[in-house]
C-alpha cells in the first residue's frame, strides 16, 4: 500500500512540503457540489445518502488534489442519533429541539446511537474504497462542549449565551450532558475508523466561548477522555483536535489532551503557534478563509509565510475555519498549486 503523505507528516517525517487539506473542502463554493445537493433534495438527505455524500467527499480532491479527503456529513449527525429533532432552513442554518433540564438530558436515546449514523458509516467505507492509497480519509465528529452548545441553544448564536448560563449554573446538569455525548462521540469515532478512517478531526468550533476554569471541564478534560478512549482501540491514528478561538487556553490544550495535532484559528499568530504549540503537538491551519475568498495575492503571501514559519517542525496546511460559499474556486486552485510546490 502506498504510503499516505498526510499520515507520515502527522508521525514527524518531513517531505519536500506539508500536506495540505482545506476545511469545507466539498461545499456550495463548487458547482458540483450544488449539482449534487439539489439532486439529494436537501442537506441532511444529502448527508445521509452514502452514494451521493460518497461523490462529494471526492469532488475537491478531483479537482485541486489535495492530501487529504473529509467525509462529508456534520456535526450535528450526533445530537440527532441521540434523537433530538435536528433541521436546516434555507440561509438560516441549523435549528434544533433545544433541551436544557436534567429530564430532558435523561430522556435522550442512548443506545441506538450507530444504528441511526449506519448510512455515515457506508459513506466512510465507501470512500475508502474508491480515494487513492497515498490519499488519507479524515473522519470527524463536534466535540462535546460544541455539541453541547447547539443542543442547548437550539440554533447557532453569537455567545450561546443559553448553553453558557447552565454550564455555570448548573454544571453537574451540564457535565451529565457533556458525558452522554462524550460516549456517543468515542463509539462514533472509533466505528469511522473501523469503516475505514485513517485520522479523524474533533471540531470545537466554540471552544473560545469558555472562561479558564469551564475550559478545562468542558474542553479540555472531555477531549482527553475521548483521546484515550481512542487510543486504547486504535494506537495508531491520528486525532486532530480544533478548539476554536482558544487563545491562549491552546498551550494548555496541546498539552493536556493528547491530540496529535491542533488546528489553529486564522486570528492566532503562526509565530506564537510554532513557538507555544509546535513542541507538544503538530499544528495545522491556519489561512484567513476570508482572504481566499476575496485577495487571491494576499492569501498566496500570507500561505508562503504560514508554511516558512511552520514548517521545520510537524505542520499540516489547511484554512483557519472552513471554505465560505463565496470563494471562487480558481482561488482554491491557485493556492493548492502552490502548496504542491516545496518549501
Ligand atoms: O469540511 C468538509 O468539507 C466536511 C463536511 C463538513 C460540513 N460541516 C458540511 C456542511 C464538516 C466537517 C462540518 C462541520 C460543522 N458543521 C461544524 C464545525 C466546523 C465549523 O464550521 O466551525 C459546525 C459548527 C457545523 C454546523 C453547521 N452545519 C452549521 C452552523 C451550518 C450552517 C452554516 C452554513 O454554512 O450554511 C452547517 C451546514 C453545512 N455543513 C454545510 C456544509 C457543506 C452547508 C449546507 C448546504 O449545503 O447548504
Amino acid at each position: 500500500m502506498a504510503e499516505k503523505y498526510f499520515i507520515e507528516a502527522l508521525r514527524g517525517k518531513r517531505g519536500l512540503r506539508p500536506p495540505f487539506w482545506f476545511m469545507r473542502q466539498a461545499g456550495r463554493y463548487l458547482p458540483e457540489y450544488r449539482e449534487v445537493r439539489e439532486k439529494a433534495g436537501s442537506f441532511l438527505e444529502l448527508c445521509y445518502n452514502p452514494e451521493l455524500a460518497c461523490e462529494v467527499t471526492l469532488q475537491p480532491i478531483a479537482r485541486f488534489d489535495m492530501d487529504a479527503a473529509i467525509l462529508f456529513s456534520d456535526i450535528l449527525v450526533i445530537p440527532q442519533a441521540l434523537g433530538v429533532e435536528v433541521r436546516f432552513e434555507q440561509g438560516e442554518g441549523p435549528k434544533l429541539n433545544a433541551i436544557s433540564t436534567e429530564v430532558q438530558i435523561d430522556a435522550l436515546a442512548t443506545n441506538a446511537t450507530l444504528e441511526r449514523l449506519e448510512n455515515i458509516l457506508s459513506t466512510v467505507k465507501l470512500v475508502r474504497r474508491e480515494l487513492a492509497d497515498n490519499k488519507a480519509l479524515i473522519g470527524f465528529a463536534g466535540a462535546p462542549w460544541t455539541i453541547a452548545c447547539y443542543m442547548i441553544e437550539g440554533q447557532g448564536s453569537r455567545d450561546f449565551s443559553k448553553a453558557r448560563i447552565l454550564a455555570e449554573a448548573q454544571p453537574d446538569v451540564f457535565a451529565k450532558l457533556i458525558a452522554v455525548i462524550e460516549k456517543a462521540t468515542i463509539d462514533y469515532l472509533s466505528a469511522q475508523i473501523e469503516a475505514g478512517a485513517d485520522a479523524v478531526q474533533l471540531f470545537d468550533s466554540w471552544a473560545g466561548l469558555a472562561p479558564e476554569e469551564t475550559f478545562r471541564k468542558f474542553v479540555i478534560e472531555p477531549t482527553m477522555r475521548i483521546v484515550q478512549a481512542l487510543r486504547r482501540k486504535h494506537p495508531k491514528v491520528p486525532v486532530i483536535g480544533f478548539p476554536k478561538g482558544s487563545g491562549a487556553m491552546a498551550s494548555d490544550y496541546a498539552a493536556r489532551t493528547g491530540v496529535d495535532c491542533i488546528g489553529i484559528d486564522y486570528a492566532t499568530p503562526a509565530a506564537w503557534a510554532a513557538r507555544e504549540l509546535q513542541m507538544k503537538t503538530a499544528v495545522q491551519g491556519n489561512l484567513d478563509p476570508l482572504v481566499l475568498a476575496y485577495n487571491l495575492p494576499a492569501a498566496l503571501a500570507q500561505a508562503k509565510q504560514i508554511r516558512k514559519t511552520l514548517s521545520t517542525k510537524p505542520f499540516i496546511f489547511n484554512l483557519g475555519h472552513g471554505i465560505v460559499p463565496q470563494t471562487p474556486p480558481e482561488h482554491v486552485q491557485a493556492l493548492s498549486e502552490f502548496l504542491k510546490t516545496p518549501v
